[in-house]
């Protein structure tokens, strides 16, 4: 066209929640985890990162804007991803495989990336982002590879997303990181009448990263080390079966179990981190009392890096745990301290 756009591709990438949580790495620069993790993709409609990448001869240098606000271009993530997949272009090119125009391996990058719920609020916002990234990228690349072990090293989390439905995250044992990689369990199509609703206790920014938060836990937390040792391993085991046999209050179990122990490994990181408010632990409470009240297993919660609850539980259950979550935090009361938006029915589904 007229501004000399060689390649251009527009991509989505949905958020994925983990119900066996990732927290800490043993390699910082590559992204390799200390433990397995697993996740469920939410459907691309609901919580998503846009990401439109183009390519030109006219282009000066690489650029990034995030929500329309130009970013810095030279943050180290962002330039592992950019260097990965020029490397996979530059291969495919030697391989014989043009794959792209001839000049395009030259070309500087414009991306453009937004997000449709808040940054930064403990939403998996870097997760949808790097996968989107990554996923965009490698389209206007002409690339077809295995991408996962690309988009972990712009987050960790962001490896989960490349796939739907409920996706593992194997650690890997290699030095290089080859071996780290998402695996899809099973595909979005698996457990129809599974739902996932999003409780906003704040859409404030998170006071302390997960870069930051996980390095300090790896360094002073005896009890990450356990749970990455001896814990973690057995409860992949267990909930891959949960997944398989749609087994709903095994897997709630494991997953409540599995936030409860990544907060508390964050209490027993020196100095602490609370990334839980008050309106957390009464969704925590609530849910309990839920469960009891019926004598079984129907709801729920995982809380990441932030204290917005997610909610898992089946179709059936949808509109009556919604009804008593209006009931205890009336949205008129809610006052910015409490509930503010209600709630993303997320089907992780097609
Ligand atoms: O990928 P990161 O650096 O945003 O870390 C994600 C960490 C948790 O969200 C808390 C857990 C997880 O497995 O997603």
């Amino acid at each position: 066209g007229s501004m000399g756009i060689s390649n251009i591709a527009t991509c989505t990438a949905p958020v994925n929640i983990a119900v066996i949580k990732y927290w800490g790495k043993r390699n910082e620069e590559l992204i390799l985890p200390i433990n397995s993790s697993l996740s469920v993709t939410l459907h691309q409609d609901q919580l998503k990162t846009t990401t439109t990448i183009a390519t030109s001869r006219s282009f000066q240098e690489d650029r990034i804007w995030l929500n329309g606000k130009e970013e810095d271009i030279n943050h180290p993530r962002l330039q592992s991803c950019l260097r990965e997949i020029r490397r996979l272009a530059r291969k495919r090119r030697s391989d014989g495989d043009p794959g792209l125009d001839s000049t395009g391996l030259s070309h500087k990058v414009h991306i453009c990336s937004v997000n449709n719920f808040p940054t930064a609020a403990g939403l998996a916002s870097s997760a949808a982002g790097f996968a989107c990234l990554v996923h965009t990228l490698a389209r206007v690349f002409g690339i077809e590879a295995e991408l996962s072990a690309i988009a972990r090293q712009g987050s960790g989390s962001a490896c989960r997303s490349m796939y739907g439905g409920f996706v593992q995250w194997i650690m890997g044992h290699q030095d290089d990181g080859k071996d780290s990689l998402a695996q899809q369990v099973e595909p979005e199509t698996h457990w129809p009448e599974l739902r996932i609703l999003v409780l906003v206790a704040s859409a404030e920014r998170k006071p302390i990263g997960s870069t930051s938060g996980m390095h300090t836990s790896v360094e002073t937390s005896c009890l990450l080390k356990h749970r990455a040792e001896a814990v973690v391993p057995v409860r992949m085991d267990g909930m891959i079966e949960a997944v398989q046999r749609k087994d709903f209050p095994a897997f709630a179990e494991l997953t409540m179990k599995d936030s409860n122990q990544f907060h508390a490994t964050c209490l027993d990181t020196y100095p602490p981190i609370f990334y839980l408010n008050n309106v957390s632990h009464q969704i925590i409470n609530l849910v309990h009392q839920y469960n009891n009240y019926y004598g079984e297993t129907r709801v729920a919660y995982t809380f990441d890096a932030g204290p917005n609850a997610v909610i898992f539980t089946l179709q059936e259950h949808v509109s009556e745990f919604i009804q008593v979550v209006r009931h205890f935090f009336p949205p008129e009361t809610n006052d910015g301290q409490f509930i503010k938006g209600l709630p993303v029915n997320c089907a992780p589904l097609s």
